[in-house]
């Protein structure tokens, strides 16, 4: 950056509850890492083994760690594992053996968590860890070694986490047994309850939400007789006859759908104007619900519009791409676009309740599924770092992620924590704009050819760089994130015609930029920062350097 002019940090929030997490312990050799992964699978949750989360992030096998740092530096690195483990809802998390001395870390993984700890009779523990190998706490003599560990953590142990006893179990079968120990849910759906001064609302996730949305629309607005369904016109129309069907089987009235203009064209004055006649037409009063159904596109200016109709009336956002799900469709932001400039007009207008069915994301491109992963990526980064372990796993497996549904709760529970301590966007929530800058003006520059999850892939690589640059952000995180970007399909460089200029001018064209000094936020260790000054042409195009797009769109 040319000059900064300030620089203010932007802390990651506390996250709303989440489900429980399986927590995994015991002593070394008693199984806990295989029998973890078995039960992640059975229950369909991601699996977090918190040593292969130390190694990766120190890039050296355990025993190198304590060989170089010493015990106290491993321990060091897994309380940090341990607590950003702590921010993930639903998930199996098996920690190493002496985890549990680190107390105050344990207890803040184990709250609102099953803890199972894992046991096996000595003479077994002795045979299955007799080579020591990769466990520098058995030197030199395995056997003496155990029992005195044992010894000292045996009533830790105890007290921490209800027994589970290995020794005559295959490794299936203390998956199957650790997987039957977690909880049934009470309810179909994943909720997350987005808190704060304009809430609560939930955000219900799950496979088949969408034909519950009419029964969730009478629990929470019992007063409601009449839904205005407004839908994107280009997404296949069973996805709105559902959501009619099922406010009509819950008893509301609910006429054809309002259609829209696909994506982005539909952000414009003439589509609120449209909406605000048809509204006026049908008689809308607050007393009734406009349901909108789309991507983020239409779920802005569907927002927009009973925002502004009759002083406003009540909004469900019904998402039906992975982007919408997991941002545009909570935190209140609704607006069209105007003159060019990207949400140009715009208000705050909480939805009362949000339904997010992955089953929707069938019939949307692929690359459209993956330009929302950038936003989940996104959120990771700000909040909730160990998803992006999750993340990694998906983008090796090279196909559909298979823990959409866990993604899209993570992600919502990260904004919906920042909405909640932010619903006017007067500060914390600023962190949200982490990598927009650059990508309000890719799209603009590229004139919204490059749609807007993966400008915000190219941002975020971009803020990465930026913050490296200014020594606030971790110098491999930019080489990690193109990695795993790439790795998720998502290109990490604008198209190679963009025009430099145009980029610049879209920045300065930038809502966000304050007294004439362009703002950014970068990622920071904790959270974000806020940077406000000048950046120079050349700076822009080393962090935005164009080129050929990554294959897959
Ligand atoms: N309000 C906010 O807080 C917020 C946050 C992030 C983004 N946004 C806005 O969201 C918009 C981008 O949203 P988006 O990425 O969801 O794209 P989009 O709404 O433009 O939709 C992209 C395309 O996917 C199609 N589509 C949508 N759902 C489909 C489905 N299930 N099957 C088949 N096709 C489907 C649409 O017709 C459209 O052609 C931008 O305008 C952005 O500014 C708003």
């Amino acid at each position: 950056m040319t000059a900064v002019l300030s620089r203010r940090h932007l802390p990651a929030p506390s996250l709303p509850p989440g489900r429980p997490r399986l927590v995994v312990a015991g002593f070394m050799g008693t199984g806990k890492t295989e029998g973890g992964r078995r039960a992640a699978r059975t229950l369909s949750l991601p699996f977090i083994d918190v040593d292969a989360v130390v190694e990766r992030r120190t890039g050296l096998p355990v025993e190198s760690i304590f060989a170089r740092d010493r015990e106290a530096g491993f321990r060091q690195a897994e309380r940090e594992a341990m607590r950003d483990a702590a921010r993930l809802s639903g998930a199996v998390v098996a920690v190493g053996g002496g985890a549990v001395l680190s107390r105050d870390s344990f207890a803040g993984l184990a709250k609102d968590a099953v803890v199972v700890v894992l046991t096996c009779d000595r003479r077994t523990l002795v045979l299955r860890l007799r080579a020591g190998a990769g466990r520098p706490l058995l030197h030199p003599d395995p056997a003496d070694r155990i029992e005195k560990l044992l010894g000292e953590r045996e009533a830790v142990y105890g007290a921490v986490g209800d027994p589970l006893d290995t020794t005559a179990l295959s490794r299936d079968e203390a998956g199957a047994r650790l997987a039957g120990r977690y909880p049934a849910p009470a309810d179909a759906w994943i909720r997350v309850e987005v808190g704060g001064p304009l809430g609560p609302y939930p955000v219900v996730i799950g496979a088949g939400a969408i034909d519950d949305a009419g029964r969730e629309v009478a629990r929470l607005l019992p007063g409601a007789a009449r839904a205005a369904i407004v839908s994107d016109g280009s997404i296949p129309e069973a996805l709105h006859h559902r959501v009619a069907r099922s406010l009509r089987e819950a008893g509301l009235s609910a006429g054809p759908p309002i259609l829209l203009p696909s994506g982005e064209r539909a952000k414009s004055v003439d589509t609120a104007a449209m909406l605000w006649r048809r509204f006026h037409e049908e008689d809308l009063d607050p007393s009734d619900v406009v349901v909108a159904v789309g991507g983020g596109a239409a779920l802005d200016v569907t927002g927009f519009a009973a925002a502004t109709f009759a002083r406003g009336v009540a909004l469900v956002n019904v998402p039906t791409t992975l982007l919408a799900m997991v941002d545009a469709g909570l935190g209140g932001k609704v607006g069209i676009d105007m003159e060019g400039v990207k949400n140009g007009v715009g208000t705050f207008h909480h939805p009362v309740l949000v339904v997010a069915d992955p089953t929707t994301l069938g019939t949307l491109p692929a690359r459209m599924v993956r330009a929302g992963l950038a936003e989940c990526v996104k959120a990771a980064l700000l909040a909730s770092p160990l998803v992006l372990d999750v993340l990694d796993a998906l983008a090796d497996s090279d196909g559909m992620p298979t823990h959409v549904p866990w993604l899209i709760e993570q992600s919502v529970r990260i904004k919906a924590a920042y909405t909640r301590d932010d619903p006017r966007d007067g500060a914390l929530r600023h962190s949200l704009n982490l990598g927009h800058t650059f990508a309000h003006a890719i799209e603009s520059a590229s004139d919204l050819a490059v749609p807007h999850g993966e400008a915000v892939a190219m941002g975020l690589l971009a803020s990465a760089r930026l913050g490296a640059s200014e020594g606030v952000t971790d110098p491999g995180l930019a080489d990690r994130l193109e990695r795993l970007l790439a790795g998720l399909g998502l290109p990490t460089r604008p198209p190679a015609g963009l025009d430099p200029g145009r980029l610049l001018g879209a920045m300065s064209a930038d809502k966000k930029r304050r007294a004439g000094r362009d703002v950014f936020v970068v990622p920071a260790p904790g959270g974000a920062e806020l940077l406000e000054g000048e950046l120079a042409a050349e700076a822009v195009a080393a962090l935005v350097p164009a080129g050929r797009r990554t294959p897959g769109g």
